[in-house]
């Protein structure tokens, strides 16, 4: 039932602030100011390496991932595609936590790597949103997602779920690496509860989005900007925004701009940037300068500070809440979701259905 809204998309973007908060309740100890895990039968601390392996959506979540566990664990990370960890016998040793990430847990790719991970002697966790899937059946631990059903073939409300689980995860890595004091802990744990209350903010920008949405309609090719964990989120735009309205889109780390992709550049393309304001904010800004002198339309995703100091010569800026920056990346979803949205719907796409695309991926 998609209520009141035209698509189930719509409908999934707008339950955001309800699921995400519904997945953090289980995950959060408010009153201990903790962050926990389901029991478990291994020791976190002895985990030296971690593997993360999903598959489109998902595995943007894992790079995310990688930024919070190696910035908060000091635990290495790799992360892979599942078509790709498969076959290229990567170095899997004994004291690696296999982690994969999957809405519908049948992915054929993410299962068999999970099954790959298990055979070589990996312990493994999986943030997982269907619980009585094959992957929640065969993981050691199983971290669940609360996103309810996900119908809309374009991952949403998942995405930021798996987000959420992931930093739970982060923080009780680092905890047991002993590289987290109580007190930043307890700050973690008040930014995640600010979560659902900025993402309802962001989604409140949905009418000015749908408003600019046929400027970038119009556009051949889009390109996505982000730095830091908003590079992965850039690259979750672009896949968002060609999967529904079948806009070739890419997403760029920003300083990789001037190493090619600026090529691509003139006064047709709309440059999508994600930064919000912060360490990484004016090296964004410049590679993003560079690109406006040379015609980019620029659409600027940041805060009010963000906007203020970097939101001239842009053909819209969206104006995100503050956010502290390990909350951003599930903050900065919401508008990188709803644009690819509404530029669908003013192309008059099949937003739910898009065409040669299934839910569920269960072939290779
Ligand atoms: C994109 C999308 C896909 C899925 C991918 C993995 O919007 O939905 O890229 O994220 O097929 O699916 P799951 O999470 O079910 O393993």
């Amino acid at each position: 039932d998609k209520g009141n809204h035209r698509h189930f998309m719509l409908k999934e973007i707008y339950e955001q602030p309800v699921v995400v908060a519904q997945t953090l309740r289980s995950y959060l100890r408010p009153l201990e100011e903790r962050v926990a895990l389901p029991d478990m039968e291994f020791d976190l601390a002895s985990v030296e390496r971690v593997a993360i392996v999903a598959c489109g959506t998902a595995s943007y979540v894992g790079m995310i991932g990688k930024y919070w566990i190696e910035q908060l664990a000091r635990v290495q990370v790799e992360v892979d595609v599942a078509s790709e960890f498969r076959y290229r016998d990567p170095v899997l040793t004994p004291n690696m936590l296999g982690v994969v990430i999957s809405q519908s847990g049948e992915t054929a790719d993410t299962l068999a790597a999970l099954r790959h991970m298990k055979a070589a002697g990996l312990t493994t966790a999986g943030i997982i949103n269907v619980p009585t899937s094959s992957m929640a059946r065969e993981v050691d631990l199983l971290l669940p997602t609360h996103a309810g059903p996900e119908i809309g073939v374009a991952s949403t409300k998942a995405f930021t779920c798996q987000l959420a689980v992931m930093a739970a995860l982060a923080v009780n890595l680092a905890r047991a690496k002993g590289q987290l004091t109580p007190e930043a802990e307890r700050d973690i744990v008040h930014h995640l509860q600010e979560v659902p209350e900025a993402m309802s903010r962001a989604i409140a920008h949905d009418e000015e989005i749908a408003a600019m949405a046929p400027k970038i309609a119009a556009a051949r090719d889009v390109l996505y900007l982000g730095r830091g964990p908003d590079y992965p989120l850039a690259l979750e735009g672009a896949l968002k925004l060609k999967e529904i309205s079948y806009i070739h889109a890419e997403g760029y780390a920003s300083g990789e701009m001037k190493h090619g992709p600026i090529a691509l550049i003139d006064d047709t393309v709309p440059l999508i940037v994600l930064a919000p304001s912060g360490p990484l904010f004016d090296k964004t800004v410049s590679n993003m300068q560079e690109a406006q002198a040379r015609g980019a339309l620029v659409v600027l995703i940041s805060d009010a500070d963000g906007i203020a100091q970097a939101g001239e010569n842009t053909i819209a800026t969206i104006e995100m809440p503050k956010v502290h920056p390990i909350i951003a990346p599930l903050v900065y979803a919401v508008p990188v979701q709803l644009l690819a949205y509404h530029v669908a719907v003013a192309k008059g796409t099949d937003v739910d259905q898009p065409r040669n695309l299934a839910k569920s991926v269960t072939v290779e």
